[in-house]
């Protein structure tokens, strides 16, 4: 039925009619049951959405007691109490900057949300030059048209779709040798790229709505750590120049980095922030695109007047997903979520060390429960040359051998549920290494 009827994601269906999707029937903490039995280990936390654990008993109850009260009703012009109680519990997190929250479905729409909101700010303040959307080389926002065009992955996915999507100018940042682990970590270079941070604005900064980034990890670019001091100069240059700054926090929320959000570890405040992906701890589709009170005050008008933001989904702030989302904030509130997510990440490293020393891996980095490497090839230490083929033969190995990763490219990494126990973890890098060892005896 599925390869007959189905069509995945991210996937070259024809792939399936050798090696069928394969069924998993169970969610237990960190693991996966798969058809059969076999547990892995879900060290991507399934597309970096699972935060407590699957089937989380408090999640659950969540869900099963909202869906007998109120399972969805519009939005508009309607309210309740599980997207109060949300919005309450994220204020709390939030930089005291960002008042106001606007629900949508997922992490693409979140930043359509924020793109759209942007440009009609700019719009109201009489800014009708501002046409273009700033963004970092290497960025992912998303699959929607809006995000695509910010997105920079350089790939045929993005590179077809060039004549529908919206006008983009790229900044490029370097990475952060300081995050590296084992021997020669180096000193950062940071001069080179505040110049050309400034050259950008200098250039750009007059015609830009606003500038979009993921602040401190780039995801799907390949886990690309980049310095937090260029942060704090995208805010000055944004202020200087008069654009909106927004964060996609849609992969760095919720822990992932080691603080709450990305933007917190980092001492910025953007005027916009993304988030979805862990708001609901990775068990219901849900977003929200957070804003100030400055720009919010923008749209503010008499009954009527076109000023109003006028977008939205059917599902805007559905009940259920709100209420798993604000029980998934009461973990964090209530229980030493984040601080249990500190000790991970330090055994992540401490583990992380070992493959940061194997002959087919260069610049091996962490920061928070994140931890990649980029695979090379080990006799000549320059790229490979089948990653497409590699990256299936280590997913396929370690799947085998109790763990799933999905390689980026030549970006290996494990980013596992924060829950995840710690002898999991020495497990799981233990299966990379002798899945590398496997790849370069094939
Ligand atoms: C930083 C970032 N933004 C946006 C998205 C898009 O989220 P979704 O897949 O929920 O649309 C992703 C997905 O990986 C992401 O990593």
């Amino acid at each position: 039925m599925d390869v007959a009827h189905v069509w995945h994601p991210f996937t070259q269906m024809k792939e399936h009619q050798l090696s069928p999707p394969v069924p998993v029937i169970r969610g237990e903490g960190a693991d996966l049951v798969l058809q059969g039995g076999r547990r892995v280990l879900d060290g991507v936390s399934s597309w970096w959405t699972c935060v407590h654990g699957h089937g989380h008993p408090q999640l659950v109850d969540a869900l099963t007691r909202q869906a007998a009260t109120l399972d969805h009703v519009l939005f508009a012009g309607f309210t309740h109490e599980p997207a109060l109680e949300l919005t309450a519990r994220l204020l709390r997190r939030l930089p005291p900057s960002l008042t106001r929250c606007f629900f949508s479905d997922n992490g693409s729409t979140a930043v359509e949300v924020a793109l759209k909101m942007t440009f009609q700010a700019q719009f109201l303040r009489g800014e009708r030059q501002r046409t273009k959307i700033g963004a970092l080389r290497h960025a992912y926002h998303g699959d929607t048209l809006g995000a695509v065009g910010v997105g920079d992955l350089g790939n045929f996915m993005t590179a077809i779709f060039r004549p529908l999507l919206l006008g983009c100018e790229r900044l490029a940042v370097p990475d952060d040798p300081r995050r590296e682990v084992g021997a020669g970590t180096s000193e950062v270079i940071l001069e080179e790229a505040r110049d050309a941070l400034q050259a950008y604005f200098a250039e750009h900064g007059a015609t830009l709505a606003a500038f979009i980034a993921e602040p401190l990890v780039q995801g799907a670019g390949g886990m690309r750590m980049w310095p937090p001091e260029l942060l704090h100069d995208l805010r000055r240059a944004c202020d200087a120049h008069g654009v909106y700054l927004v964060f996609d926090e849609v992969m760095t929320g919720f822990g992932r980095t080691g603080s709450f959000f990305a933007c917190v570890e980092a001492g910025v405040a953007p005027d916009v922030l993304c988030l979805s992906k862990g708001l609901t701890g990775g068990v219901l589709p849900l977003a929200v695109t957070c804003t100030t009170d400055a720009l919010f005050d923008l749209f503010w008008g008499e009954p009527g007047d076109p000023r109003a933001f006028l977008h939205g989904h059917s599902y805007t702030a559905n009940p259920i997903a709100c209420a798993v989302a604000a029980a998934s904030l009461a973990l964090f509130d209530e229980t030493p979520v984040l601080e249990r997510a500190r000790v991970l990440a330090e055994r992540l490293r401490a583990s992380w060390t070992r493959l940061a020393n194997h002959p087919a891996v260069r610049r091996s980095r962490c920061l928070g429960a994140i931890a990649a490497c980029n695979l090379v090839d080990p006799r000549t230490g320059g790229p490979r040359t089948n990653l497409a083929c590699d990256g299936l033969a280590i997913h396929r190995e370690a799947l085998q051998r109790g763990l799933l990763v999905r390689p980026i490219g030549d970006c290996l990494y494990l980013m596992p549920p924060l829950s995840t126990p710690l002898d999991r973890i020495d497990e799981a890098v233990d299966t990379l290494v002798r899945c590398l060892d496997l790849l370069d005896d094939r």
